[in-house]
């Protein structure tokens, strides 16, 4: 089967809308299960395939992911190119609520979570260039397929990568913006990596739902404004990755 495009959805998205003659598929991989089925249908006469990263219900925190999985799936269903969505928190000032970014870096501050298909016994241990996390061509289509669309996206920033699911504190969000992060969420690593590894073309759409702690105004950061902002953010998205899709 033939993918042109394949999304896991983040936070406030968990289908696509629009997809015509869907069909589900749960995927056994050797890392155990996926996030839930993966569903495939037609947009625009290309064939995609959705993922919802925390599942159709959001009952799988960030850390708890099975990454892996996610991405096998994909990659055995025949999808080669990745769209992940992600609600991130804004560092950078003017990447607020409800701005879109495509980023072209990351810092990964997760840990516990499997960072490689490699750590399995007897498998070739593959060592790999991630000098550039984000596929650039898959990267360029996207800000491209947004400005058709007539939605404004930042092109590039640097992606901090925390374990979650709390928010972080004031002190860690200055000591990532010392680091050089101009984002930060939950789940955009170990995706990107775990995708290259399956050659995977990969690239990030971050939703900022929120100013990290410490960056805006308010001195708490209000959960419901949070899923308020990820919804207006998450309306615009279907334009983008349609857009994408027509290109
Ligand atoms: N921090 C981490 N992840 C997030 C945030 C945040 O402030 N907002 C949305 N996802």
């Amino acid at each position: 089967m033939t993918i042109d495009l394949a999304i896991i959805g983040g936070s406030g998205l968990y289908n696509f809308p629009g997809l015509e003659n869907a069909t589900r598929h749960r995927v056994d991989t050797p890392f155990g299960a996926a996030s839930g089925d993966v569903v495939i249908g037609d947009f625009a006469g290309r064939r995609v395939a959705f993922l919802a990263r925390h599942g159709e219900s959001h009952t799988v925190p960030p850390h708890r992911v099975n990454y892996r999985a996610n991405l096998w799936a994909l990659h055995s269903l025949g999808a080669r190119r990745v769209v992940g969505v992600n609600a991130v928190g804004g560092i950078r000032a003017d990447m607020g609520p409800r701005v879109i970014v495509v980023p072209d870096q990351v810092i990964d501050y997760t840990y516990g979570r499997y960072t490689s298909f490699c750590d399995v016994e007897g498998a070739e241990v593959r060592h790999i260039d991630f000098s550039e996390p984000y596929t650039e061509a898959l990267r360029r289509e996207l800000i491209e397929a947004a400005g058709k669309a007539g939605v404004a996206v930042i092109d590039g920033g640097c992606y901090g990568a925390t374990q979650g699911p709390r928010l972080e504190t004031r002190a860690e969000i200055a000591r990532m913006k010392r680091d050089g992060c101009d984002l930060v969420g939950m789940t955009g690593m170990p995706e990107a990596v775990l995708a290259r590894e399956l050659d995977l073309a990969y690239a990030c759409l971050a939703l900022v739902a929120n100013f990290a702690a410490g960056c805006g105004d308010e001195a708490e950061i209000s959960i419901e404004e949070i899923f308020a902002h990820l919804a207006a953010a998450t309306a615009e998205v279907p334009r983008i990755l349609g857009q994408l899709l027509k290109s």
